[in-house]
């Protein structure tokens, strides 16, 4: 215990000619250290057994909300468009929402990673109907039902085709681990013209470019 006089004591044992001081940690340390030992196990039944949602879920959660709140947006837009399916290749909530899908539509023929097995893969430079967004999207909404894709059209929502072809979009030019040999012609996917670009379109305010409305305040990635 310290000593209340405001002289430290010393203590009777000495290692190699080192003393030391009686000096114990304050009380508000160390009942926060044993607060601490206290609230782990708590924490962890909690969170990582009980209702407690972890971080990386919450993120999840509000990535799913977000995709919700889009939905509208983009329904509202109307005709999808290049210059849209390109802006949502950038948008977090929706790739998230457009892998979520990909991993429960689309992983038993063109594999986890695009990589390809029944279907082609999606990682390459090659294309069977095409390399633009748009062609991915009708691809992928109108199906190819005489060679096995389906027209996803029946299952998926409109908004979900969007979300999974912006997905799609991220694949190429990836490294799948086990990538299926090319298959159609060498395409590359073409810049967009200056005019349609994403950040195109003027200073500030509604300047009723519609892919403008899909992107103010998608939430940093984590
Ligand atoms: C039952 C197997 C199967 C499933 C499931 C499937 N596909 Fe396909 N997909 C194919 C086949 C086969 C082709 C090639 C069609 C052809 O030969 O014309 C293809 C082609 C494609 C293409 C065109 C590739 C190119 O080279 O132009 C895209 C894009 C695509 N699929 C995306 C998807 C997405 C996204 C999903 C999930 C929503 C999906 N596919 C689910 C079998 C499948």
């Amino acid at each position: 215990m310290s000593n209340r006089e405001g002289r430290d004591e010393l203590r009777e044992h000495e290692f190699d000619g080192i003393k030391e001081y009686d000096n114990p940690l304050p009380r508000w340390w160390v009942w926060i250290f044993w607060a601490t030992i206290v609230a782990t196990p708590i924490y962890i039944v909690y969170y990582h057994f009980g209702p407690g949602a972890l971080v990386a879920d919450e993120y999840q959660q509000e990535m799913d909300a977000y995709y919700e709140l889009q939905r509208e947006q983009l329904l509202a837009l109307g005709e999808v468009s290049e210059p849209v399916l390109r802006q949502l290749m950038e948008n977090p909530a929706m790739l998230s929402a457009g892998e979520k899908i990909f991993i429960a539509k689309c992983v038993q023929c063109h594999a986890r990673d695009g990589g390809g097995n029944i279907g082609p893969n999606l990682t390459d430079d090659y294309w069977l109907h095409g390399a633009e967004l748009m062609d991915i999207h009708r691809t992928i909404r109108d199906g190819v039902p005489t060679k096995g894709m389906i027209a996803w059209a029946k299952q998926l929502s409109e908004v979900d085709i969007m979300a999974v072809t912006a997905y799609v979009g991220t694949l190429q030019g990836t490294t799948p681990a086990m990538p299926k040999p090319p298959q159609g012609e060498l395409m590359v996917r073409k810049p967009l013209p200056e005019a349609d670009a994403p950040d195109a379109g003027g200073a500030g305010g509604d300047t009723g470019d519609p892919s403008e409305a899909v992107t103010e305040e998608v939430p940093p990635a984590a």
